[in-house]
């Protein structure tokens, strides 16, 4: 099925379809990087457990009325999604103060903010991926001033079905990222993975850091976070 490798990220690989122009295979790596890959590591497991929450995600998300290129799930460590050009802009949706906005702005971590923050930052490793206006998404990716505010209130609608979504099993949504696409007919998809690799998950009862902070800050062991997490989105399903 698979045809040929067209890229590797940090934590993804990304193959062809044989036959089939319009789709594309997710493989997910073992390997978990921070800190624009200063830090790295290898976690056996973590890529199915990546691989079969995204999929539950994005399977939740869809039923609620929100697309995806998620297709479906081929085995423990792979999905087939719609094929997108991904737009260079990772949207970051903030509902409590953590990670780079408390050094940056000398917000208080657990601080909660009186509506969900939208961030854009322009998708380059080389300078890393730093955090950019409005006015630089526009020069900088090719969407229009009406698609840039498509993507944020599709953010924000994504962001108002998740908090339940992660309640239920007792998950507090911290924040998280998103990437968008262009699929064949030029219409904007939520693409990318939505995982405890790109949201700050926290333990609604203990506060505990359930999510690849763990790993980011040393805190313990990231597969039995990711494992406890898909074991509690199994048992609500
Ligand atoms: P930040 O606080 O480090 O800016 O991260 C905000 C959210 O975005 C957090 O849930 C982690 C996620 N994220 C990614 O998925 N990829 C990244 O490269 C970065 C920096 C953050
Ligand atoms: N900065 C990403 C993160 O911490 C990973 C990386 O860029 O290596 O989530």
């Amino acid at each position: 099925m698979k045809a040929e490798l067209l890229y590797e990220g940090k934590a993804k690989k990304v193959f062809t379809v044989e036959g089939n122009d319009q789709t594309l295979v997710l493989s997910y790596k073992n390997d978990a990087t921070a800190f624009n890959g200063v830090k790295k590591d290898v976690f056996e497991g973590k890529g199915r457990y990546n691989n079969l929450i995204s999929a539950a995600i994005f399977t939740y998300l869809s039923q609620q009325g929100v697309a995806s290129h998620f297709k479906q799930t081929l085995n423990d460590t792979e999905q087939l999604v719609e094929k997108t050009t991904i737009i260079p802009l990772e949207v970051v949706v903030r509902n409590i103060a953590a990670g780079s906005i408390t050094r940056r702005l000398g917000i208080k971590e657990k601080t909660p903010f009186p509506s969900p923050l939208v961030e854009f930052y322009y998708k380059d490793d080389l300078l890393g991926d730093p955090l950019i206006n409005d006015a630089h998404a526009l020069l900088l990716s090719d969407v229009t001033k009406e698609e840039l505010e498509q993507i944020k209130q599709l953010s924000l609608l994504v962001n108002k079905k998740l908090q339940p979504f992660f309640t239920e099993v007792g998950l507090q949504l911290i924040d998280f990222k998103l990437e968008f696409g262009r699929n064949y007919t030029g219409e904007i998809i939520l693409s990318d993975e939505i995982s405890p690799d790109t949201c700050r998950l926290w333990d609604i009862v203990t506060g505990e850091k359930m999510d690849k902070d763990v790993f980011r800050e040393g805190l313990g062991d990231l597969v039995e976070v990711y494992e406890v997490i898909l074991k509690r989105l199994e048992a609500v399903k």
